[in-house]
């Protein structure tokens, strides 16, 4: 890991005002200052210090937005030995796991974190997170197929939640349609649009809660930002019970 990256990890500083640090050659790797803003450091063998003062990786919990392409599996462990999310996050987390899945055909916006209780509040139903999917269709669904949607279809497993629908593109190609549910059952979007006769060709997921993937390309991952993990916390316990 680069050493401002360990800076500001260990919430030294900005990255930009680690490596500030670094050119004034107050840090210093096994006791010897380092100033190259190329040096890399091994949080588990090296001793980092700031002024002299030891500074130590905070081992808190991590939040992670991944953008899953298609292809992969949303497990950590895959027994069929099928290319699995894993590979896509930081290897260097104990303790990371997805936070909800999606399919493997589904790309878009999924959650990694080491903080069990937010991940199980975050996907308990009675919290209603919002989550919004692009999705491409065969044929052009009617105004009615898309009330259907609105006021909540029934299902196998029961009738869906009220969801957001907006028609993004109609003419040529493939339609396609905005759709925001709160609920996370199993397949729900592709089941929904099968139980209106249009089924899904292509789903991206825009957003989870307040995090969307702000121009991270496919296949990349960041770190939320401060603020993204305070609202989703917001989002968690605003319409708990
Ligand atoms: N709904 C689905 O049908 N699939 C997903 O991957 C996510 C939501």
């Amino acid at each position: 890991m680069r050493l401002q990256k360990f800076l500001a990890r260990a919430g030294v500083a900005s990255r930009r005002g680690s490596e500030d640090l670094m050119t004034a050659g107050r840090v210093a790797v096994n006791g010897e200052i380092v100033t190259a803003l190329g040096a890399k450091v091994d949080p588990k063998t090296d001793v980092v210090a700031v002024d002299g003062k030891v500074v130590h990786l905070d081992d808190g919990p991590r939040y992670i937005a991944l953008n899953k392409p298609a292809g992969y599996v949303t497990t950590m462990d895959d027994p069929q030995g099928r290319p699995t999310v894993r590979e896509l996050v930081p290897s260097d987390v104990p303790g990371l796991f997805p936070v909800g899945r999606l399919d493997l055909d589904t790309t878009g916006v999924l959650l990694f974190s080491t903080d069990g209780e937010l991940a199980h509040k975050l996907l308990h139903p009675k919290y209603h997170v919002a989550k919004t999917y692009l999705v491409h269709l065969e044929g052009r669904p009617g105004r009615g197929d898309l009330d259907r949607l609105r006021s909540g279809i029934q299902l196998e497993d029961g009738p869906t939640k009220p969801a957001e629908v907006r028609v993004i593109k109609t003419g040529k190609g493939e339609p396609v349609v905005e759709i925001t549910i709160s609920e996370g059952r199993k397949r729900q979007v592709k089941r929904m649009f099968s139980a209106i006769c249009h089924p899904v060709v292509r789903l991206h997921r825009v957003s989870f809660g307040p995090v969307s993937l702000e121009g991270l390309p496919e296949g990349q991952w960041r770190d939320l930002s401060a603020e993204e993990v305070a609202a989703l916390r917001g989002t968690a316990s605003e319409r708990g019970e």
